[in-house]
């Protein structure tokens, strides 16, 4: 599984092309700057060197079109680079829309999967090849960080909050997978393999090790067991906190009047700390679930939410899920 090219890790994504090429490009302009600017240095040391004690030099009167000539050429450069990079960076952490979802929770010192289909795994994370697969993460307790060298790929894993990356695969093959944030003793063992598969092969993995819930289904007992069906019906059933039919994607209007997004972020935050953004026309009544939950039966809420407005299935290679048709206005996010 080792590259040709020696120094650069194997080349396993859509990304992991363009990120060589911006990383080679900077690094040929600093080594021809370096190379350049060092022989000058040299040369000149040796060829303007004093050669006897009384030698006065000939004042220098500046030019013009020098200079301009040396800070252009270095702006249009360094532009460059900035245009590249910003492009390469854009692409990488702005998730396309049609991602199939895996939900991830780190922990000291491990990683927990979740495919939307119900499928776990642990310290290993079985994927399609030539799909566009978005991690939705979170940790139970420190900072962790997914990183995948071979497709060019790292994240942080923030406590208190939800981050993503994606990628998308382009040869099946095991690709190592590392925490790349200390967290503690066992911080260097803290890794993984991504098993990237033909497609048939990975919707056999699948059915192989169906027996388990979706993260949906598990949301809706834990909805369920929590009570929070009695406020909170799906249709607006309860009536004393807003219908949840919809709600993902949608723009929320606030109680000040603002607007939030219904992402992943504002679902966890209404239920950790309802208090922080409440809907306008409901009153302050919710109890906070922090403490009741842990991040993977958060997970587990959120994704029945979001299965409330989700129309499109989130695994294109397994059966739609049961949509719902969405009553609040769709954000264009
Ligand atoms: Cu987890 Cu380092």
């Amino acid at each position: 599984m080792q590259s040709s090219f020696p120094f650069v890790p194997e080349s396993a994504s859509t990304l992991s092309g363009e990120v060589d090429a911006i990383y080679f490009y900077i690094s040929g302009v600093t080594i021809f700057f370096t190379l350049l600017i060092s022989t000058v240095v040299i040369f000149f040391a040796i060829r303007y060197r004093r050669r006897n004690a009384f030698e006065i030099p000939r004042p220098i009167e500046g030019s013009t079109k020098l200079e301009t000539l040396w800070s252009v050429i270095p702006l249009l450069i360094a532009m460059s680079i900035f245009v590249w990079g910003a492009k390469v960076y854009f692409a990488q952490y702005r998730p396309p829309k049609n991602a199939m979802e895996i939900y991830v929770v780190g922990k000291q010192w491990m990683w927990k999967f979740q495919h939307a289909t119900g499928q776990r795994e642990i310290n290993e994370l079985h994927v399609p090849v030539g799909q566009k697969v978005k991690l939705i993460m979170a940790t139970e307790d420190v900072i962790h960080d997914v990183f995948v060298p071979a497709f060019r790929i790292k994240a942080d894993v923030v406590p208190g909050k939800y981050t993503t990356e994606w990628f998308e695969a382009t040869k099946p093959g095991r690709y190592h997978f590392f925490c790349a944030e200390y967290c503690g003793m066992n911080h260097s063992g803290m890794g993984g393999w991504v098993v990237v598969m033909e497609p048939t092969d990975f919707d056999n993995w699948l059915s192989g090790n169906a027996n388990q819930m979706s993260p949906a289904a598990a949301g809706q007992q834990m909805f369920d067991s929590l009570g929070c069906v009695s406020c909170h019906g799906a249709s607006g059933e309860g009536g004393r906190g807003p219908a949840l039919v919809g709600v993902f994607g949608s723009q929320v209007v606030l109680n000040g009047g603002q607007k939030v997004s219904a992402d992943e972020i504002y679902i966890r935050e209404s239920i950790l700390n309802p208090q922080a953004k409440i809907v306008s026309g409901f009153g302050p009544i919710m109890p906070s679930f922090q403490g009741q939950v842990n991040e993977e039966q958060l997970l587990q809420l959120v994704a029945y939410v979001k299965s409330l407005s989700t129309a499109k299935p989130e695994t294109p290679t397994t059966k739609t899920p049961v949509a719902t048709k969405p009553t609040v206005q769709q954000s264009n996010k």
